[in-house]
């Protein structure tokens, strides 16, 4: 098994437990997403972890797609789906590089806490951006920490090696933008709740 699926199924668990680190940001992030829903669209949620954020969703939507490279945390997902009685999430087990989407089939992709955690998010964000339908919307909450947590890159450096922590890259809001930018994207909206927030983007593939 890939370090990186073995690092999210032992976190799984907690995850599952902890608290959303900013829940006030959290809930706004979750209501401008849904203002662009409509109840005949199809969602693709990439690194989906144990599916808070597409079990709030579901009822505003016709269908999910969930996928995420953590076996324990679609598990998760899962129970607690069948245990609210929800008919229109599909939890995936694939790694994002290894999807495999129909180009243009998908209204919007939602990337919640996972691009900065890829080896290649422009990659990630070139497979979005041809999987979207003309106008399809890009949805993105991305750690952002080169501009406030560069400090901390020796200490993942030695943590990744020891396998206790994952791959985090250290990227900043402006090279996100410009990734998404040189991808195909417009940005409709682009929101940072503070300084070391994670930022919150919505971008139109054009239509
Ligand atoms: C920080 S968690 C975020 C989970 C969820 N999106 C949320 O906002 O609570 C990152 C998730 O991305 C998943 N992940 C990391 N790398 C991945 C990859 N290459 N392909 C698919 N999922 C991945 C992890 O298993 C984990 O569930």
């Amino acid at each position: 098994m890939a370090p990186t699926a073995k690092f999210w199924d032992r976190m799984a668990n907690r995850y599952s437990k902890s608290p959303v680190a900013d829940e006030v940001s959290y809930q706004k992030k979750l209501q401008t997403t849904q203002d662009h829903f409509h109840p005949d669209m199809e969602i693709l949620e990439l690194g989906c972890g144990t599916g808070s954020t597409a079990i709030t969703h579901a009822p505003f939507v016709k269908h999910i797609r969930a996928v995420d490279i953590s076996s324990k945390m679609l598990t998760i997902a899962q129970d607690k789906v069948d245990k609210a009685g929800i008919d229109n999430i599909t939890f995936e087990h694939s790694t994002i590089e290894d999807l495999n989407v129909a180009d243009q089939s998908i209204d919007v992709v939602l990337a919640m806490s996972v691009l900065h955690l890829l080896e290649d998010k422009e990659a990630a964000i070139a497979k979005a951006h041809s999987m979207l339908k003309p106008g399809g919307l890009f949805i993105t909450s991305t750690a952002c920490l080169a501009e406030s947590m560069g400090w901390f890159k020796p200490i993942l450096a030695v943590g990744k090696f020891f396998g206790l922590l994952p791959l985090v890259k250290f990227i900043t809001v402006q090279d996100l933008t410009n990734s998404l930018i040189n991808a195909g994207f417009q940005i409709d909206h682009s929101w940072q709740p503070g300084k070391g927030k994670s930022v919150f983007i919505v971008a139109k593939k054009a239509g």
